[in-house]
């Protein structure tokens, strides 16, 4: 690999210990995958931030790069964490749960990072634009920076990610590269779609049919949202693991279908119309009617928009007493929600705000036993997808008005 004489100093440590392993890492994997130089990188969003992904042994990684005065070069925003910092003791997370995240927490801190604790960075200010390179982890987040926002990423695991925050560059390979960035499937969506849980069912549909290639889409409209475009990346990212898709008239690398593929042809065309939308429901739709204990929404973190349609749905409403109702978010949405008065609506129906985590990464052990009662209901495909199997959960996947119809009922319809 050619390196600059700045990356060189850093690889020979005169730019300090952390600097020299991070550079040591990426050159590595410059090497594996072909790469003829590094590029900068103007940020990182740090997956590995929770303690349940993260260990002890992760901990003290980050602890002993920030013991030896690593400074991030890259301006980085932390995925979620294992519990919510706000109201941990009272959602039942334990101290040791506590003490350790809180000393990942910290030790990413002091290097530098924005200790935000969610999965959409986008919607607090880590939006990159067009074309920049940046190196992000967790799925969700990847599939939206690189299709949504067309910033380019590969995806990044916890120690590529630290060693591009400590060195502020990536290697040169993969969707960094114009030639891997071109559609490989043709998506004819056929059927009108609504809402978020609508777009996770063909982001689901999809992902299982295609794996990592690069899907285009035809036939979604100029106005989906930005909510329906985080479920689609969310829910690709979790069947499949697509980290690149383009939406033609959409998303930005796909003004025509022409420039979407660019020199490829399709290798596969695909349609989705109602017969899918009923196969990929049948595919997350996983119970035998059992009651619902335990509705999550927010997945990926909601945005200020959910959370004023959540708050409209529950207004004057009661959330069953046997039901508890989780509505993920960060902590700059809460304190929108609580300012607007969003928040207050959702915690006087009986639901919860929780900030920091999601039901996923954050240690749910701790906390799950008063909710394994019954089933889950979410409109989240990947939640949908991941909870039968993590928690052996009962699942009922559907629209947001269902899940908190699921939520006031105790059974969902
Ligand atoms: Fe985000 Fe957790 Fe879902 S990281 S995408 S809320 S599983």
């Amino acid at each position: 690999m050619e390196l600059t004489p700045e990356e060189e100093e850093m690889l020979a440590g005169k730019q300090g210990y952390p600097v020299q392993k991070a550079m040591e890492i990426l050159v590595q994997l410059g090497e594996i995958y072909g790469a003829a130089k590094m590029i900068p990188v103007s940020n990182v969003h740090m997956p590995g931030s929770s303690v349940v992904v993260a260990g002890e042994a992760g901990t003290r990684l980050v602890e002993k790069m920030a013991e030896a005065k690593g400074a991030f070069k890259a301006f980085t925003t932390l995925n979620p964490a294992a519990l919510d910092f706000s109201d941990w003791q009272e959602i039942g997370f334990s101290d040791a749960t506590f003490n350790l995240q809180n000393r990942l927490t910290s030790a990413y801190h002091k290097m530098g990072a924005v200790p935000c604790h969610t999965c959409t960075p986008y919607l607090i200010g880590n939006c990159p634009r067009k074309g920049e390179h940046v190196a992000w982890g967790e799925s969700s987040a990847i599939a939206f920076v690189n299709s949504v926002l067309g910033a380019r990423t590969n995806r990044e695991g916890g120690p590529s990610a630290l060693a591009a925050a400590l060195t502020g560059r990536v290697p040169a390979y993969g969707y960094h590269l114009e030639e891997n960035r071109f559609g490989d499937v043709l998506v004819e969506l056929i059927t009108e779609l609504h809402g978020v849980s609508d777009y996770g069912s063909l982001g689901y549909w999809v992902g299982k049919k295609i794996g990592d290639k690069v899907p285009v889409f035809t036939g979604i409209p100029v106005a989906v949202s930005l909510e329906e475009l985080k479920s689609l990346s969310a829910a690709l990212a979790s069947s499949g693991s697509v980290a690149l898709f383009h939406v033609v008239g959409v998303t930005p690398e796909a003004p025509s279908l022409e420039a979407a593929f660019g020199p490829r042809q399709p290798s596969t065309i695909l349609k989705f119309g109602p017969a899918q939308m009923q196969e990929s429901l049948s595919l997350l739709n996983k119970n035998q009617g059992q009651n619902v204990s335990f509705v999550a929404i927010g997945c990926p973190h909601a945005s200020i928009r959910e959370l004023e349609e959540i708050s409209r749905l529950l207004i004057g409403k009661k959330i069953s007493s046997e039901v508890d109702l989780w509505v993920t978010t960060s902590l700059a949405m809460k304190t929108l929600a609580e300012r607007t008065g969003y928040a207050q609506i959702i915690e006087e129906a009986g639901g919860r705000i929780i900030i920091d985590t999601c039901p996923i990464l954050a240690a749910m052990s701790e906390v799950l036993a008063m909710k394994a009662k019954g089933a889950l209901a979410t409109n989240s495909a990947k939640l949908a997808h991941y909870a039968p199997g993590q928690w052996r959960m009962p699942t009922y996947f559907g629209s947001l008005e269902q899940c908190l119809a699921a939520a006031m009922e105790g059974s969902f319809q």
